[in-house]
């Protein structure tokens, strides 16, 4: 999932190449490095940790470098260390790769490699591309990486460096890439984003390309090693800066956004409901939707007001297992794709195999220009603003809400939808309705999160994001199911969080919960109904009541700042969890 980067040009590459990986950490930040070039060398640093890291290292680097290519990682092969971190040199020293992505058959290609007497210093898949460049290379390079790109199996984003050459080649395949261009100088990125308010133009490279760069020429070879033209297209967009304000947390700075996000998304829906092209859902059959993680919480809450409001059956996937499940595809069904970022490999892949089918496609995205937006037939923009901190927050509510506007368009009642939610987001505000709790939390050694309907899809929201950012061990149990099986690990030791806005199974709530304390376990209850409503529990928490669909966007709210808490609690940084990274970009 990492991000790579490049530069040649007449500015400083290496302080240019760690601005880029800075703004690159959110696809990974476990190790991070550089390959600077000069008159036919190669300063090579690396460093463990976040990029502040390599930041602190390269200060002591006092002569200046034009040529740069730089890596920002999140482990898939080898773990995170000094040796496996990028750049990967070839064993003659004379080629340096950065890469993205996993390289499937490396282990074939390696054993090869060692019985040719080629050795490896690292235990990641991408130093076999440095060693199979050595081992091809005889006088033209490009034609090496055409050899080489030939036996990869997998998926690629990569910047190459030959010693002889004052040129970075790059090479893509399923992992994005893209060149910027700006007055005499040339950069390569996984995310344009890197590119606002420095550069004129960019190309956007599609899988198969592969070629050149320098700072006067940019040369694009396809799979049959034709050249090919592409024009550049203007970077218009302006930079917008992200930075935290008066805030010591992303996560915190962007839960607060909430009721402002949702106020921008609101405007934007309601002028795009009449662009939005009404032939993907003429005469469906059925919508699929297909996601991952937090954006598969929502879209199960999207299934929850499509079939409620319009009727129309309605099946979410995980992406990654829709991908290899041998799905029975239907040109009458609409395949929803829902991702913050546009880039999640296994949803990409899942809107790629749906498309080539012929059938109609539309996603829900965050960010404008990304991959996913160029694969579907539309797009649905969530409107919340750029998401810096790895547990994803303002978008599941912008998710969940356009999803709700998605019901209403469908259900061709898009005006009672809008004068039922006006007034509410007009006045929303975010309370903090927990005092201590997320310190009594610790007290538990078991977390679940039970619930019903649209409820048990924000238990599992909840629950993803008190595991993702606290590492407690925890799940969601949709509260009918307790008596199948998971009721045999209740004990004094656990903790039920119980929520609950639906009026309608309230009373079988409260036999839920009764069942649970008999079994001598605690419940905080978190509902938009009185505490004399149900039998007595440990903890009960008032959850403001707007409608019943807003009460599923806004009840996610306390739970995010749960786990946003309880990470502090714990001293960890809630921003940059462990293991994990913004942008999930392999399969
Ligand atoms: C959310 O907190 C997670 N970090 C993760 O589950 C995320 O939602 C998932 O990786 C999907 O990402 P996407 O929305 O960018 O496709
Ligand atoms: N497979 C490479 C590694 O483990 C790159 C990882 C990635 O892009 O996520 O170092």
């Amino acid at each position: 999932m990492c991000g790579i980067s490049g530069y040649i040009g007449k500015n400083n590459a290496t302080k240019i190449l760690v601005e880029n990986l800075e703004k690159l950490e959110y696809r990974g930040y476990d190790s991070s490095g550089l390959c600077l070039y000069k008159n036919k060398d190669f300063k090579v640093i690396k460093s463990l940790g976040s990029i502040s890291k390599l930041k602190e290292k390269v200060k002591n680097i006092d002569e200046d470098f034009a040529i740069g290519i730089g890596h920002t990682r999140w482990a898939t092969h080898g773990k995170p260390s000094q040796k496996n971190a990028h750049p990967h040199l070839s064993n003659n020293k004379k080629i340096a790769v950065v890469h993205n992505g996993i390289i499937e058959n490396y282990k074939q290609l390696k054993n090869q490699l060692i019985c040719e007497n080629f050795f490896f210093n690292s235990d990641t898949d991408t130093e076999v591309i440095s060693n199979l460049l050595e081992k091809y290379f005889r006088t033209n390079f490009i034609e090496t990486i055409n050899i080489v790109l030939n036996k990869l199996k997998g998926s690629f984003a990569l910047a190459i460096l030959n010693k002889d050459e004052d040129k970075i080649y790059f090479a893509k395949n399923k992992s994005p890439l893209y060149i910027g261009i700006g007055k005499d100088e040339v950069q390569l990125t996984s995310d344009i984003s890197t590119f606002f308010g420095k550069l004129e133009s960019y190309i956007i490279l599609e899988d198969g390309e592969f070629g050149s760069v320098s700072s006067k020429n940019i040369e694009i070879f396809d799979k049959n090693m034709r050249k090919i033209n592409k024009k550049p297209i203007k970077l218009e967009k302006e930079y917008k800066n992200t930075c935290l304000l008066n805030e010591k947390y992303y996560m915190s700075k962007e839960i607060n956004e909430i009721p402002n996000v949702l106020k921008n998304e609101l405007i934007s829906l309601n002028n795009l409901k009449n662009k939005i092209d009404k032939n993907l859902f003429l005469n469906i059959n059925s919508i699929e939707i297909i996601a991952c993680g937090t954006a598969y919480h929502a879209g199960l809450m999207g299934s929850y007001f499509i079939e409620k409001n319009c009727r129309i059956p309605c099946h979410v996937f995980i992406a990654s297992e829709f991908k290899y499940s041998n799905p029975i595809l239907s040109k009458n069904n609409l395949y929803v794709f829902i991702s913050q970022s546009g880039e999640t490999a296994d949803t990409i892949s899942c809107a790629e195999l749906v498309k080539n089918f012929g059938c109609k496609t539309l996603a829900f995205t965050n960010v404008e220009h990304c991959t996913l937006n160029n694969i579907v037939d539309f797009v649905i923009p969530i409107c919340a603003g750029k998401e810096v901190a790895v547990a994803s927050t303002k978008a599941f509510t912008c998710q969940v809400f356009a999803m709700l506007f998605f019901s209403h368009i469908l259900a061709n009642d898009y005006d009672e939808f809008y004068i039922n939610n006006k007034d509410v987001i007009d006045n929303f505000y975010i309370e903090n309705l927990l005092g201590n709790f997320y310190t009594e939390i610790l007290k538990f050694n078991k977390i679940f999160f039970v619930g019903r309907q649209g409820d048990y899809y924000s238990c599992s929201e909840a629950s993803l994001k008190l595991k993702e950012i606290t590492y407690i061990n925890c799940m969601a149990i949709s509260a009918g199911e307790l008596k199948h099986g998971s009721l045999a690990l209740i004990d004094g030791s656990t903790l039920v969080i119980v929520i609950c806005t639906n009026g309608l199974i309230k009373e079988k709530i409260n036999s839920n919960i009764e069942e649970i304390l008999a079994r001598g376990g605690k419940v905080a209850l978190f509902t938009i109904f009185e505490k004399e409503d149900f039998c007595d529990v440990d903890y009960y928490f008032k959850l403001k009541n707007y409608n019943d669909e807003f009460n599923l966007i806004s009840s996610i709210i306390p739970f995010q700042q749960l786990a946003f808490y309880v990470s502090l609690e714990k001293g960890y940084n809630p921003d940059k969890p462990r293991n994990l990274a913004k942008s999930v970009t392999v399969e």
